[in-house]
């Protein structure tokens, strides 16, 4: 899960790490108060989006006072930023900048291992130098089982080019990020910028952190932290239900068991598609794991059926620990519960444990919106050609 810069500021003061006074506004007269609570002759309004970028789109702004600081969240407030549309500003109190740094801790999956980024040229240019000028930007692999210590800091902020005295004065900060970053199982803990101010403090101006959900069950209060009214509401439901799904843009739907095959089968039905009218490409994600009883089946199907997008529905299941006739048994149950509802036309290849005994009950109940197809790739291509029939029908 990724956080909000306000959340993630919160989990920093939390931790002792300097950030400077936040509030969060939903209006501008919110704004105006927040400003007025906050003080001083200058606060930031900032907008409020999981995407970076957000100073170059015009989402950060400086306002002298709380009548400014109102106009300007009246202006960013509904901004579209990369798509993602402002509900929220924080109002930051002002900074006196003298430099603007970069850090960044991270999961580096290539070398299992965590990574520390480091720069003395931070600011909103940070992807353009890593391409331009990577050497400008320190790379430090850091052990998880001892994390940032004063020897680690130091070997960061050296590589990095800082002299002595700045070191000496960012060193507890990376300490402080790196508790972080340990104690919220985070995957991410990125500061841009990180500043020294006109009196020589150093204050996390900006943060992104991204949190490891598999360690979910360690963090209750992370909960808290979940905004609701941003995920989309298919995938809500999926959570609620314990299924692994993920929505898509496209109108094939897909069930099948084991992330590996659901993965290939995305392949191919957007293979399948790709020639067609329409080029109707995959709807979802959705793995039943093994194991799969014909209730999760049936959850599954009514999740995928509820997507409007979805103009034909794929199940391609090869029966391992999850046998056949389970599966088979959660297609009948899942289409006697949604009766009417369901309209879309169903393709399913079966194979491996149970697949007689499971085709032999797909035969018998023999319902209309169902082809059973033997071979996955045949069964990817007829889900395509039904789902681009109905495209080219709407048009
Ligand atoms: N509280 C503040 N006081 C003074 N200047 C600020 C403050 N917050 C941000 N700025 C200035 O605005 C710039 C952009 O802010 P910030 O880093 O928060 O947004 P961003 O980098 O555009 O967003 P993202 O990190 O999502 O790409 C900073 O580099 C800094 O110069
Ligand atoms: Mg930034």
């Amino acid at each position: 899960m990724d956080l909000y810069e306000y959340q993630a500021r919160d989990m920093f003061e939390a931790h002792g790490v300097p950030v400077l006074k936040g509030v969060v506004a939903t209006t501008p007269e919110q704004a105006r108060e927040a400003a007025e609570t906050i003080g001083g002759p200058v606060v930031v309004v900032k907008a409020q989006v999981k995407t970076g970028g957000r100073g170059k789109a015009g989402g950060v702004k400086l306002a002298k006072g709380a009548d400014e600081a109102e106009q300007k969240a009246a202006e960013i407030l509904g901004m579209d930023i990369k798509g993602h549309e402002v509900r929220r500003v924080m109002i930051a109190q002002g900074a006196d900048i003298a430099e603007e740094y970069y850090f960044s801790l991270l999961l580096d999956r290539a070398n299992r291992n965590y990574l520390a980024m480091c720069s003395k040229e931070g600011g909103m240019d940070i992807e353009q130098l890593a391409v331009e000028r990577p050497e400008a930007l320190a790379r430090v692999a850091v052990d998880p089982l001892v994390g940032i210590d004063d020897d680690k800091a130091g070997e960061i902020l050296e590589t990095a080019g800082f002299s002595t005295r700045d070191a000496v004065k960012i060193a507890p900060v990376l300490k402080q990020l790196w508790e972080v970053y340990r104690d919220e199982d985070a995957t991410l803990v990125e500061v841009n910028p990180l500043v020294k101010t006109g009196e020589g403090r150093i204050i996390a101006l900006d943060g992104k952190v991204t949190l490891d959900d598999n360690a979910a069950f360690r963090h209750p209060d992370h909960e808290a932290l979940v905004d609701h009214a941003a995920t989309d509401p298919l995938e809500r439901k999926a959570q609620e239900r314990d299924l692994n799904y993920v929505k898509l843009d496209g109108s094939v739907g897909i069930i099948g068991n084991g992330a590996g095959l659901v993965m290939s089968t995305l392949d191919v039905v957007a293979g399948a598609g790709e020639d067609l009218p329409g080029s109707p490409k995959p709807a979802n994600f959705l793995d039943i794991g093994g194991g799969a009883n014909s209730k999760v089946m049936a959850d599954g199907l009514d999740i995928i059926l509820s997507d409007e997008q979805v103009e034909s529905v794929f199940v391609n299941v090869f029966g391992g620990i999850t046998a056949c006739n389970e599966v088979a048994n959660g297609i009948v149950e899942a289409l006697d519960q949604l009766g009417d509802r369901a309209t879309k036309p169903l393709v399913v290849r079966l194979d491996g444990n149970s697949v007689e005994v499971g085709r032999a009950i797909l035969a018998e109940y023999d319902h209309p919106l169902v082809t059973v197809v033997d071979t996955m790739d045949a069964a990817a291509r007829k889900a395509a050609e039904l789902a681009s029939a109905a495209i080219t029908e709407k048009n």
